[in-house]
Parts: C-alpha cells; sequence; structure tokens
C-alpha cells in the first residue's frame, strides 16, 4: 500500500469511527474515486457486521453503483428519498477557506447532486490535496452538452481559462453518465479562496455548461466536515452551512 492509500484509509476510518457515532445518519450518498471507494469497501464490513446501521445508499456514479453492489450495500434513489442524512466523498483539492475542486474523474454533476440533497456533507483527503489557491494543479472539469460545446470554450477563455476537451485513451471525447462532455478549464494561476465563489456563478451561468467542478464551501447547503489525514495524524475542520 503507498503512502497515499495508507492516509487516504485513515481519513476513511475517522469517518467510520464519527459514523458509528450518529447511528442517526442512515442515508447516504456515495461518492465516487479511489479514497470514497476505500471508505466504501470499510462501510460494507461495518454495515454486514450490524456495527453501523444503513437504510439505503444513493452512488454518485455507475462505477461506484456497481461497487457497491458487489459490496451488498443497500441502494436507494433520490426519486425514494431525495434527502439524504450525509454524503462521503473525497475531492482533487481543498484550499484553506474549504471550498472544494472535484470531478477528477468527471463525477461531479452527480456528486454536486447528491452532496446539495445531504443534511451533512464529509470529505475525505489525504494532505497532498490541500493547496493554497483551487485550479493551480488541476483544471476545473465542466461537464457540457456536446452542442454548446465551442461556445462555451470560447466563454471560459473569456473568463481566462484554457479549455481541453477531455478524451478516453483512444481519443475519442471521454463521456459522462449523463452522456456529456467534459471540458477541463486550466486557470494556472490558480483562485483565490475568496474569488472561487464568484468563479463558480460565473462558470454556471454559461449556457451549455451542464455543471463545474468548484464546490465553493459557503454554498455547500448541509454541514461540510472536512477530514485530513496527514503524517502528523487525524485533522477534522467544520464548517458550518450559511
Ligand atoms: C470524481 O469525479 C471526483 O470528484 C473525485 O471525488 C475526486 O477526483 C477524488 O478522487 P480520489 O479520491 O481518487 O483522489
Amino acid at each position: 500500500m503507498s503512502n497515499r492509500d495508507r492516509l487516504k484509509a485513515q481519513a476513511a476510518e475517522e469517518a467510520l469511527r464519527l459514523l458509528g457515532e450518529q447511528s442517526v445518519l442512515r442515508l447516504l450518498g456515495l461518492g465516487t474515486g479511489s479514497t470514497a471507494e476505500i471508505f466504501l469497501r470499510r462501510l460494507a464490513e461495518v454495515y454486514r457486521a450490524g456495527i453501523v446501521p444503513l437504510e439505503g445508499g444513493v452512488p454518485t456514479s455507475r462505477r461506484t453503483e456497481r461497487l457497491a453492489r458487489e459490496l451488498g450495500l443497500p441502494l436507494t434513489t433520490l426519486e425514494e428519498h431525495p434527502e439524504l442524512d450525509l454524503t462521503v466523498d473525497g475531492a482533487d483539492e481543498v484550499d484553506p477557506r474549504g471550498n472544494l475542486l472535484k470531478g477528477g474523474g468527471g463525477a461531479h454533476t452527480r456528486e454536486k447532486i447528491v452532496a446539495w440533497a445531504s443534511q451533512n456533507y464529509w470529505i475525505l483527503v489525504d494532505e497532498s490535496k490541500l493547496v493554497p489557491r483551487l485550479g493551480e494543479r488541476h483544471p476545473i472539469p465542466l461537464e457540457v452538452l456536446a452542442f454548446g460545446q465551442r461556445v462555451v470554450e470560447r466563454a471560459v477563455r473569456a473568463l481566462g481559462g484554457e479549455p481541453r476537451l477531455r478524451l478516453r485513451p483512444d481519443g475519442t471525447p471521454f463521456e459522462t453518465d449523463e452522456g456529456n462532455r467534459v471540458l477541463d478549464c486550466a486557470f494556472p494561476k490558480g483562485i483565490d479562496p475568496t474569488d472561487v465563489e464568484g468563479l463558480a456563478r460565473e462558470l454556471s451561468a454559461i449556457p451549455g455548461v451542464v455543471e463545474h467542478g468548484l464546490f465553493p464551501s459557503s454554498s455547500v447547503p448541509g454541514k461540510l466536515q472536512i477530514i485530513v489525514a496527514g503524517r502528523d495524524g487525524i485533522r477534522v475542520t467544520r464548517l458550518s452551512a450559511r
């Protein structure tokens, strides 16, 4: 196991410990990505052992849904449960204000919907994900309708971004679970933490953008908790909703 995987596993253990303390959290949003998968595997173990009671989980991607089924976790949908108790997910970057950059796996649209349906939102990261400014290392992913791709690209350039169509290894456009394309938009100087909310609004206002990967901490409706695993141990930052 790599050192980063060990840290991800420690963050997942802390989330399980916190979950074990709150048996009222029974309807869960299930995140996407390697950290969320580590959490899911352990969640399935404690669920099967009867330690953590679960009513149902809403997966944030087909990939997570497949894994959750394999693990025997009970699943539900937003149709049945439009309000969830808690979503547990990973992130690509976290800035000092708790703003998040997500969508490295292209699942950010469903991830955002599920997060916005949740009373509590726990983000698990290893300390390598902490950055002074979002976007310095990863582009901001924009899920876009193919029809509007060129128009979105021009609008992103006007905002100072450099859009690039995400491709599969075979060179064809990557497709999200919703059948849309992804534009990875580089903002090489990064985004000042105080500007994240404004940029998020501007990106959302471009017609043809289905969803972008910025999750400003101030607009997360539920209680946001960021669980960071580092060499010096676990740090939990709680950010209240507006
Ligand atoms: C999926 O689209 C992303 O938003 C993930 O949540 C994010 O990429 C974190 O993934 P890792 O845990 O694999 O770093």
